[in-house]
């Protein structure tokens, strides 16, 4: 079978590894990918926005499956654009369609979709330019911090929190005013959960569902979780806080109603969904659906599912998902994120990176770089991901933070600390 994979991030070459170990695949084309995937797969150069261009490449690439790493594409419709289309009925996508990608596109309606299915989640209120004193009134009835996100997609930083009252009416009249453009026209307003935050993904068919590995991923820059927030610097599965008992409960109170809301709401279905999740004394509530995997918990999910993931895509495919053979390893992994001095604000690109030969005993896999002739250079704010497993998470950083050493590049940054407060 052939398979194209859409992304070019650690999430993606993470991917394109697993499904090139599969003896289900044929050739596998990843768009337009980085220096990793090009050694898994081929890669093209098509931008993720040019659906003429991916069809074309998946009728001449006989494709059967596509698999859609981020978000945009979904929120964008490509899936419904895969479907609607007659040239590309033999052609399945592994994403929601536009009505399902909305959960990530639109934080109103996933939080609406929530409450209407009983699952649990902060107390909020959404408002619009012409309720900005309604707005005010609601921020008065919460207490410190105040959390105001940004309704549609605003590239990660769409979510402030704030403590001070006036500055967070302030910041409330900024984001109607268009602080995020169009993003913001609508403000949700929420009441601030404080406890310990995890993601659980879940691939569906629309009919049944898997739950893979859990992750825990490290957000900021700095250590000790402070600074700027970032893509991800690191991450951790399994996630040792989450026993069995709390694993069912978001299995029950979270994963089946969504399943069930999914199916009431006739929204079709397919593909990943990542449910970001905060323990409050026990107790999980979601902080946000996401439509895809996460970058980098994808570094650390994937390694940790045993199952032949074509045969998983294939099944979702036809709607099958309930006859697959879905195996997890016991084995804990734990990824370092290398990333390019600057980042998350501003950084060079095109720096040689050098001793990725000399790693042992750890799966790098590339996120931000690029091949210029016979070298590999950095090519974005995240660079490699440094994946590693271990019978535990300290004997697995231990692995990823003696590679994360060795390979090296000019004005290389990573946290010292990843797993810190679950140790
Ligand atoms: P989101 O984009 O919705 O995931 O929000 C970004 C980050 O803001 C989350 O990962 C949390 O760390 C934090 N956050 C969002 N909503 C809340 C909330 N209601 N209470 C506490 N922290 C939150
Ligand atoms: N690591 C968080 C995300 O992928 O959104």
């Amino acid at each position: 079978m052939n398979i194209l994979l859409l992304g070019s991030g650690g999430r993606e070459h993470a991917l394109a590894w697993k499904i090139s170990q599969s003896d289900k695949i044929d050739k596998l084309y990843i768009a337009p990918g980085n220096a990793g995937t090009a050694e898994v797969g081929e890669n093209i150069d098509i931008k993720l926005s040019d659906f003429e261009a991916i069809k074309k490449l998946a009728i001449e690439k006989k494709i059967e499956i596509v698999v859609v790493g981020p978000e945009q594409p979904l929120v964008d419709g490509i899936s419904d654009y895969f479907m609607l289309d007659p040239e590309l009925r033999s052609v399945s996508v592994i994403g929601p369609v536009k009505a399902g990608a909305i959960l990530e596109g639109s934080k109103d309606f996933a939080k609406d979709f929530m409450t209407k299915y009983n699952i649990p989640t902060a107390k909020y209120q959404s408002f619009k330019k012409a309720t900005l004193e309604e707005g005010k009134t609601f921020l008065e009835s919460l207490s410190s911090p105040y959390v105001l996100k940004a309704d549609g997609l605003a590239a990660g930083k769409g979510v402030l929190i704030i403590d001070d009252l006036d500055e967070a009416k302030e910041a409330l009249e900024q984001m109607l005013d268009g602080q995020f453009g169009d993003a913001s026209a609508t403000v949700v307003i929420e009441e601030f959960l404080d406890g310990i935050e995890l993601s659980v993904f879940v691939i569906t068919d629309g009919k049944s569902y898997k739950i893979l590995p859990e992750a825990k991923d490290y957000k900021r820059i700095g250590e000790g979780d402070t600074g700027l927030n970032t893509g991800g610097m690191g991450a951790v599965s399994p996630v040792p806080f989450a026993n069995k008992e709390f694993l069912n409960k978001i299995e029950d109170k979270i994963i089946k109603p969504t399943m069930d809301g999914l199916i009431k709401e006739k929204i079709k279905y397919k593909g990943f969904i990542f449910f970001g999740l905060i323990n409050v004394k026990g107790e999980p509530f979601v902080i946000e659906y996401n439509v895809r995997l996460g970058d980098p918990e994808t570094e650390v999910v994937i390694p940790r599912i045993k199952s032949d993931i074509v045969d998983l895509l294939k099944h979702t495919a036809d709607e099958t998902l309930d006859k697959v053979d879905f195996e997890i390893d016991d084995k804990a992994c734990t990824t370092v994120m290398l990333v390019s001095e600057g980042y998350p604000g501003s950084y060079e690109k095109g720096r040689k990176i050098e001793n990725i030969e000399k790693v042992s005993n750890s799966i790098l896999f590339h996120a931000g770089t690029k091949r210029s002739g016979s070298e590999i250079i950095t090519n974005g704010g995240r660079v490699i991901a440094v994946s590693s497993y271990g019978k535990n998470m300290n004997d697995a950083l231990e692995k990823s933070y003696k590679n994360a050493e060795i390979i090296d590049f000019k004005g290389k940054n990573y946290r010292k600390d990843i797993g810190f407060d679950l140790k």
